[in-house]
């Protein structure tokens, strides 16, 4: 599973600004746009064209359309961010939300939204996630994905840890994997570090959810399913 992790200067400007906890959510909701959409067109520089005959107005030539069907799945909440700029890319794609939300103890993904038809309608996926933090989330957005006939699928984050890099590359290894920034690691809430908090949350100024209520937060389970994917990690 190839990462490709963003060498672009504005990708690294944009990103630290997003990063910054003093952005406001409407300046966070416009720079997760903006890199989604620099992301996204490095995403689909290997998509297949096919030849197409035309007439500019001066002579006829031949072309190159854009071959393969194109979906967007955006993970809720933190997802839906990302899906005008690819729409913007992309006007002909079609979006399938599927809603995860990550269970704050044991940050096990719990599936709540899914309505995917029987059979594929497109040939390409491009998952949309901001935050690739333990990969328990993507990869179970990937298995629906493969199930339904997906035949190619792409992983597009904003920032990702290693575990959830290496977890992905366990579940998917065909799956290229798309980033602004691979950072250094989990905290033992499941967090990246150095990461921008909550995505959700921080889109949506939303910082007064169940996760910050008594009894809902993460515990010492937490952090124990967090060192176990850490020791995966030691060669
Ligand atoms: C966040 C994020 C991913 C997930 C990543 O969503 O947007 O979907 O966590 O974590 P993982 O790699 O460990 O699975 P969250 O569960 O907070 O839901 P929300 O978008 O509804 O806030
Ligand atoms: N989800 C987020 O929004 N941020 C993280 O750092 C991890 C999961």
């Amino acid at each position: 599973m190839p990462v490709h992790v963003s060498q672009h200067p504005l990708v690294a400007h944009k990103l630290a600004i997003l990063r910054d906890k003093t952005t406001e959510p409407k300046k966070f909701r416009e720079l997760v746009r903006e890199l989604t959409w620099l992301l996204g067109y490095e995403a689909m520089a290997d998509l297949a064209t096919r030849p197409e005959p035309i007439e500019t107005p001066l002579e006829p030539m031949t072309a190159a359309r854009l071959e393969p069907r194109v979906g967007l799945i955006p993970i809720l909440r933190a997802g839906l961010g990302m899906v005008d700029a690819m729409l913007e890319l992309l006007p002909t794609a079609e979006v399938w939300h599927i809603g995860l939300y990550r269970d704050e103890r044991t940050l096990k993904p719990v599936e709540y939204y899914n309505k995917l038809p029987d059979a594929a309608t497109v040939q390409v996926c491009l998952v949309l996630d901001p935050m690739l933090a333990t990969g328990g989330s993507a990869a179970a957005t990937i298995d629906i994905l493969k199930h339904w006939g997906a035949a190619r699928v792409k992983q597009l984050s904003l920032i990702a840890a290693p575990e959830g890099v290496a977890t992905l590359t366990a579940a998917h290894p065909d799956v290229d994997v798309h980033v602004a920034a691979l950072d250094s690691h989990l905290n033992e809430r499941g967090y990246i570090v150095p990461g921008l908090g909550d995505a959700g949350d921080r889109q949506f100024g939303t910082f007064a959810g169940p996760a910050s209520e008594p009894g809902h937060g993460p515990d010492d389970e937490t952090a124990e399913v967090v060192r176990r994917l850490q020791r995966e990690l030691e060669p």
